[in-house]
């Protein structure tokens, strides 16, 4: 931990070093309709998702974490870590319910830092970038380390087609640190609404829900409601973000959303009348991968060449809570 007061009020935090992984094993949807009375027509056109990365049977979240870390030092350099003074790992997938994988995370890296997990669901990454963005501007921390790591499909229901082909397993991870004037997280928008509860859970150590529902043994999600929900909130929340860093939809590069749903996105996209150019889609490749999504789709945007230092990109996810968040991301320095 770290409390620098010098320069405090100028602080911004923001992205200084990237890294993603998805696992090797890859299943499409022609492999899942010799598994289940499913469609690669039926997935394509309700989802966009034609395939998705599975992690291997001894292949954990706490893995996944790692390779994505080991991936942002291939990129930046081992230098990238030095001097980070906390672990966040955002992941509803965790190795154990103790201790936390980001433990593990910063014992494997032999890092002089606190570590928690974060669990928000899918928006769970950007949450780890708010409170990072928080622990940095205060002086709290100097650098966190920001990590959305997911094992989704070892706890899908494999009998259940209508969840089973959703969703993939990864892992993205990012340097969150003070950085100059224009860069920066300019804005993050963090909500949640826990009255839809119901409409997206799996049990830990409780019994039920709230209203008395049994809590389920594997992923549960009403799928009608959760759309709804998503199509409504992406808007919502991506206003507020983008009021709240004082820009508009058009001075946005790139919108990199959560990657559930392929209407989901084309349906905030034109809400937010950006062409389609501007929009990273990678729901395709990767399924939902919940927490990992977003570092993932930001890292192809990275490899593909369509970031540079100074562009604005638009961040946006939701999930089991019901949860929101959104952000308005200045890409760079470098
Ligand atoms: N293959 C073939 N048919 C299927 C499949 C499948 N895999 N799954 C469902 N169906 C059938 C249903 O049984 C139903 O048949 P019926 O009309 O005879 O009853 C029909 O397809 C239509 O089902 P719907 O549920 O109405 O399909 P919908 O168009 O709503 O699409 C979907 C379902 C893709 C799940 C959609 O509702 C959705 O994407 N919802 C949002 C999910 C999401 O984004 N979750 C993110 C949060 S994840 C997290 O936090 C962990």
């Amino acid at each position: 931990m770290h409390d620098d007061v010098s320069n405090r009020s100028q602080r911004r935090a923001g992205v200084t070093a990237l890294g993603a992984y998805a696992p090797e094993r890859i299943v499409t949807n022609q492999d899942l309709e010799a598994m289940m009375d499913t469609s690669d027509e039926w997935i394509t056109t309700r989802t966009g998702i034609k395939r998705r990365h599975l992690a291997a049977d001894d292949e954990f979240t706490s893995d996944l974490a790692f390779r994505a870390v080991e991936n942002l030092l291939a990129r930046h350099g081992d230098d990238a870590l030095a001097g980070v003074d906390m672990v966040i790992v955002a992941t509803h997938t965790p190795d154990a319910l103790f201790p936390a994988t980001a433990a593990l995370v910063q014992d494997r890296f032999k890092l002089a830092a606190g570590a928690f997990d974060l669990l928000a669901a899918c928006p769970g990454w950007l949450y780890a970038l708010g409170i990072a963005k928080g622990l940095v501007e205060s002086g709290q921390c100097r650098k966190v380390l920001a990590i959305g790591a997911e094992a989704l499909t070892k706890i899908v229901d494999w009998t259940d087609r209508s969840t089973a082909v959703l969703f993939g397993d990864g892992a993205g991870a990012v340097v969150v640190e003070a950085v100059p004037e224009p860069y920066g997280l300019r804005s993050v928008v963090l909500g949640a609404d826990g009255s839809g509860a119901q409409h997206l859970h799996k049990r830990a150590v409780g019994r039920c829900l709230p209203n008395g529902d049994p809590l389920a043994e594997t992923l549960y999600m009403n799928g009608r409601e959760v759309f709804k929900f998503a199509v409504r909130v992406m808007n919502t929340a991506t206003i507020e973000a983008l009021e709240k860093a004082g820009l508009h939809s058009d001075d946005i590069r790139l919108f990199v959303p959560h990657q559930a749903n392929l209407r989901i996105i084309e349906a905030a996209r034109e809400r937010l009348e950006l062409p389609r150019e501007r929009v990273v889609v990678t729901v395709d490749e990767y399924g939902n991968n919940s927490t990992a999504s977003i570092p993932l789709a930001l890292a192809k945007a990275v490899d593909t060449g369509r970031v540079q230092s100074g562009d604005h990109l638009l961040l946006v996810s939701f999930g089991a809570g019901l949860t929101w968040a959104a952000s308005v991301l200045t890409w760079g320095p470098g």
